[in-house]
């Protein structure tokens, strides 16, 4: 290729004027369009501009000189470097190309060959059940935060309201994580997703409305219907005058997009300690509509989620007013929701990862 090249010389007129260097560019100029391969390009450029290079020598010896002579010896041999570097560079990619082309051009191709079947992957049923219920949600004005799994007792329970004795504290309820010293403190496994409305509330000023979604863990033996880790969604409004009509409206919409146009909803009194008062959301049941299965144990209902109003106390540890403000807050089980509207009968098989399951979905 560049090898041949016309008889016009690369070399500046600069350089060749000064018959030491002249002879120095010529040698370059020829090792360098003569290589024939990288590896020879590679030998060249040492031979020039290796540490004992000829160039990097001529460079050193600048210094060297007397100074009336110096700048423009130095200036010389900068061209000549430069130049040689251009070349290295030049001669560099011609080569490249060419072995480029040599491979295509060994190589055949048979364009009417059917392509390669690459398999395509799916999201977990999981994922995108929660991905439903976000869609459902922002489109109801809400925005997505998320927190710690990895929780301080005083959100995951103080702040929400829970007291001192309340069983769900217990080491056997909750997974707590050890300290350097192997005894176990403040620190545990959110066992919910409601320790996000303490952190978004106590960061941030009304009005929110606000879903978290994430992992949460409990000191559960697995069985079909108990994971030790698991999803959940939790939810909240706090803004000046939201009411339980509000909270009841909201999770009516969202039931009826989520499980179908037809559900009935109920909303049955419940406790929770942080919301007063307290109720767990029932749908009718997706497979009998109401007259009772085995799914829903012959009641015709389904329990889906639990909610209430934000208790005040919840206010008091954010620093909010109870008197200005008011809110609602919900929290579901995602594979719970999961199972119900894909009739799965074990929760195990959601995190089993066998693909002739998840391929269903
Ligand atoms: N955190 C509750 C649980 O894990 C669910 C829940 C109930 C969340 C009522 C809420 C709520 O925000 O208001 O069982």
């Amino acid at each position: 290729m560049g090898a041949e090249k016309d008889n016009m010389s690369r070399i500046p007129q600069e350089l060749l004027e000064n018959p030491e260097i002249a002879a120095l560019a010529d040698e370059a100029e020829k090792r360098i369009f003569g290589s024939g391969d990288l590896d020879e390009l590679e030998r060249a450029r040492i031979w020039l501009l290796g540490r004992k290079g000829v160039v990097t020598i001529l460079l050193s010896e600048v210094r060297g000189l007397p100074p009336e002579v110096r700048p423009q010896a130095g200036r010389l041999r900068n061209l000549l470097k430069k130049t040689v570097e251009g070349w290295l560079e030049l001669r560099r990619s011609e080569l490249e190309k060419a072995a480029l082309h040599a491979g295509l051009e060994g190589e055949f191709h048979d364009l009417t060959l059917p392509g390669r079947y690459i398999p395509r992957g799916r999201e977990h049923l999981v994922t995108r059940t929660i991905k439903e219920i976000e869609d459902i949600f922002v489109g109801l004005g809400y925005e997505i935060a998320e927190g710690p799994e990895v929780e301080l007792e005083y959100y995951n329970f103080t702040a929400l309201n829970t007291p001192e004795d309340h069983p769900s504290r217990s080491l056997t309820d909750t997974l707590y994580v050890a300290g350097p010293d192997g005894r176990v403190g403040d620190v545990l496994l959110r066992c919910h997703t409601s320790p996000v409305q303490v952190r978004v509330m106590e960061s941030r000023r009304p009005p929110l409305f606000v879903i978290s979604p994430g992992k949460a863990y409990r000191r559960d033996v697995p069985d079909a219907s108990h994971s030790p880790m698991f999803h959940q969604v939790e939810g909240f409004a706090v803004d000046e005058d939201i009411t339980f009509a509000d909270l009841k409206g909201t999770l009516e919409s969202f039931c009826r997009i989520m499980f179908g146009e037809d559900r009935r909803v109920r909303f049955r009194p419940h406790f929770f300690p942080f919301t007063e008062p307290s109720a767990e959301v029932d749908v009718s049941c997706i497979i009998c509509g109401g007259e009772g299965c085995r799914l829903c144990k012959s009641t015709g209902w389904l329990e889906i989620l639990g909610c209430g109003m934000i208790d005040p106390n919840v206010f008091g540890y954010v620093g909010y007013d109870p008197e200005e403000f008011s809110g609602f807050a919900f929290g579901m089980g995602v594979e719970r929701i999961a199972m119900l509207k894909y009739r799965i009968p074990d929760i195990r098989m959601l995190f089993e990862n066998d693909l002739r399951f998840m391929r269903q979905f």
